[in-house]
């Protein structure tokens, strides 16, 4: 609408102009016409090529950031030991998780589990960074640990699982793993751009095995909480102890 009073406008002075210079000399009159509205109409076009390229390039920016990706939802019933016997439970614990792979990270949603315990996390694998952070959503506090390769399988890899799992049920065995808070991280922006994101204004604490700590272990007075999730064919249990 704008547009059209503009060149309506832009039309009648124009109008008016030709009308004066017609008489004298009507060959430039409409040279120079033809020649002004060619140029009105180029720097038009630039304009709207200016917004039109903001416009793509700016929603191309925000889909990137700010829409959800796509999730992917996978179940595993699991035994508590490798050797069971064969009588069939009339059910199996059961984790849900749901996947987000997005450049080499591997975000983990682990609600409450049904028929089994274990806290509600976020568990983010950083390929890059190599790190694994796990943000326990009942003491809302994030752990930190060098990302272990030979048990977390890879971002495509993952996918792949996860395919496997939407087609079907899934039933797996449970592997126990130990932590020790060593040291509290003032700093989240050192642990890279999705870690700091996930642990930003929460209590942060370095992890290590517990096979990895030597020296004197009082277990009794610890207090410990545990994770189950999976990222590979098992279900792990990860009890995490600050000492
Ligand atoms: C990775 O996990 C496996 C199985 O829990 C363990 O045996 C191994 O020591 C771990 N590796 C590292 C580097 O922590």
């Amino acid at each position: 609408m704008v547009k059209i009073a503009f060149n309506s406008a832009l039309a009648q002075k124009a109008l008016g102009k030709d009308v004066l210079v017609n008489e004298k000399d009507p060959e430039t009159a409409s040279v120079y016409r033809h020649e002004s509205s060619t140029g009105r109409c180029l720097l038009t076009l630039l304009g709207l090529a200016f917004i039109l390229t903001g416009l793509i390039v700016g929603g191309a920016c925000v889909y990137r950031y700010f829409t959800p990706k796509k999730l992917y939802h996978g179940a595993m019933h699991f035994t508590e030991m490798d050797n069971e016997d064969i009588r069939e439970p009339y059910y199996l614990p059961r984790i849900d998780e749901e996947v987000e792979i997005r450049d080499n990270v591997a975000i983990i949603n682990i609600p409450s589990p049904h028929f089994s315990n274990g806290d509600p996390a976020y568990i983010l694998h950083d390929f890059q960074q190599k790190l694994t952070a796990y943000l326990d959503l009942t003491l809302h506090t994030c752990f930190i640990i060098p990302l272990n390769t030979s048990v977390v399988m890879p971002p495509q890899d993952l996918l792949d699982l996860f395919m496997q799992l939407m087609s079907g049920s899934y039933k797996t065995y449970l592997v126990h793993e130990d932590l020790v808070v060593t040291e509290r991280i003032d700093d989240v922006d050192e642990l890279g751009f999705y870690i700091g994101r996930l642990c930003d204004g929460k209590e942060t604490y370095r992890m290590q095995r517990r096979s990895e700590i030597s020296g004197i272990q009082k277990r009794s007075a610890e207090d410990c909480f545990t994770i189950r999730h999976f990222e590979n064919k098992f279900v792990t249990s990860t009890k995490i102890c600050k000492a």
